[in-house]
């Protein structure tokens, strides 16, 4: 009660205040492009980075060039290509996208040679030759036994892979650290032997934050569902009633993550000024998504969960709701909070953009269990309509 209070004392006190918005610049601060070399033991530089190859079940470990191609084709892996034959000797593909390039006269090719032709040829030379042709140099398989067997006669299918990195599972907690690290704000968490260096180059940077969010975004549960839960959840309440809705609805998942992340600072409503505050504040603010989800076109129902900030849903939810067609959805609101219940939320989400059937929403303590949610799903009208 003491809580409610003081939320609609002190939410009342920030409406009036119609402190400054904050900014569009402020809250899409871009990360910097430089390349921080602050190095954790983890990441000291390497003598080269490596990838793997993997053709017909066999690996081959290829070691990298340094070159601006091999940054950017090892943000585009895993790629497996399907490669032709040539000459007895390569296996050829046209990538889609350009690659940079510096060609050059490389004079003879050692098998195992992995280089680029023009921008886009990956070509990967099994047998050795003397050549008038240029190309940038990618990479070198340095053992070839089983090369030439593997890739065959004929077209192949090649994986290619960052070594190294295909195990680690990265979480939006992991993209939330190497944002954070990148924009030198305080690590949440000692980061020390973290693998955030997923190019393997030896340094942290935005292009491993960006690796890393495309693995984040590729790893959120997709298993064929009608049924989407997504939700934003800044210290874990949400998340832990979203996930058991996911376990009892059988749900594909999505995590809304801000493309700058709430800092501790950034939440700390007694604070006026606060990035939460000036945002609940300005009901036009939209904060922007870090990996939006491409599309939400698969599926009829969505549960969209939050926690209450003010009263209502965080803006970044109604940035997610402007940016989807919900109106052939049925759209299903939850979230938690302190003690504020869930009804003003339900009301703007029904008045920001058009939605196929909104049902009622639920609110939840954080300390609600498992067979709370089980409870309030197997009430919902459209769990008896499939039953
Ligand atoms: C900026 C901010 C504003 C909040 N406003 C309210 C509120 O108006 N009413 C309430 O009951 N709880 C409020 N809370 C508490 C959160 O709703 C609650 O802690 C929620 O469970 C957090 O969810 P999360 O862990 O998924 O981020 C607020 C929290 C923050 C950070």
């Amino acid at each position: 009660m003491i809580k409610t209070a003081l939320f609609a004392v002190t939410a009342s006190m920030v409406m009036l205040t119609a402190c400054g918005i904050y900014s569009k610049s402020a809250s899409t601060a871009t990360i910097p492009s430089y390349t921080s070399n602050v190095s954790s033991p983890d990441t000291e530089v390497k003598a080269a980075s490596e990838m793997e190859l993997t053709i017909n079940g066999k690996s081959f470990s290829a070691v990298l060039e340094n070159n601006d191609t091999v940054t950017a084709l090892t943000q585009m892996l895993p790629l497996t290509l399907d490669m032709s034959e040539l000459h007895g000797n390569e296996k050829y593909y046209y990538l889609d996208t350009a690659l940079p390039s510096a060609p050059e006269k490389v004079g003879h090719i050692n098998e195992g040679d992995i280089m680029l032709y023009g921008d886009k040829c990956i070509v990967v030379f099994y047998k050795s030759f003397d050549t008038t042709y240029s190309y940038t140099k990618i990479g070198h398989i340095a053992d070839t036994t089983g090369l030439a067997d593997a890739l065959g006669k004929g077209g192949i299918s090649v994986n290619f892979q960052t070594a190294g990195i295909t195990k680690t599972a990265y979480t939006a907690e992991d993209v939330r650290n190497l944002q954070n690290f990148l924009l030198n704000r305080p690590a949440e968490e000692d980061l020390t032997g973290k693998p955030y260096d997923l190019d393997s180059d030896g340094v942290w940077s935005v292009f491993d934050l960006c690796m890393m969010k495309r693995k984040v975004l590729n790893t959120d549960a997709d298993n064929g569902s009608d049924t989407l839960v997504v939700y934003f959840s800044r210290t874990g309440s949400t998340k832990k009633i979203a996930e058991y809705l996911i376990e009892l609805a059988g749900a594909d998942s999505y995590v809304i993550e801000a493309a700058v992340p709430y800092t501790d600072a950034d939440i700390k409503y007694q604070d006026d000024n606060c990035r939460a505050n000036q945002e609940q504040n300005d009901k036009t603010a939209r904060p922007e998504i870090a990996d939006p989800i491409s599309s939400i076109d698969s599926y009829d129902t969505i549960f969209l969960g939050y926690p209450i900030w003010w009263g209502q849903e965080p803006r970044i939810i109604d940035t997610f709701l402007e940016s989807y067609d919900l109106s052939d959805k049925t759209v299903i609101p939850f979230c938690t909070s302190a003690s504020s219940g869930i009804a003003a939320s339900e009301k703007n989400i029904a008045a920001l953009v058009p939605i196929g059937e909104q049902l009622t929403g639920k609110r939840f303590p954080a300390s609600a269990s498992k067979s709370d949610v089980k409870d309030w799903y197997d009430s919902l009208s459209l769990k008896k309509a499939d039953q």
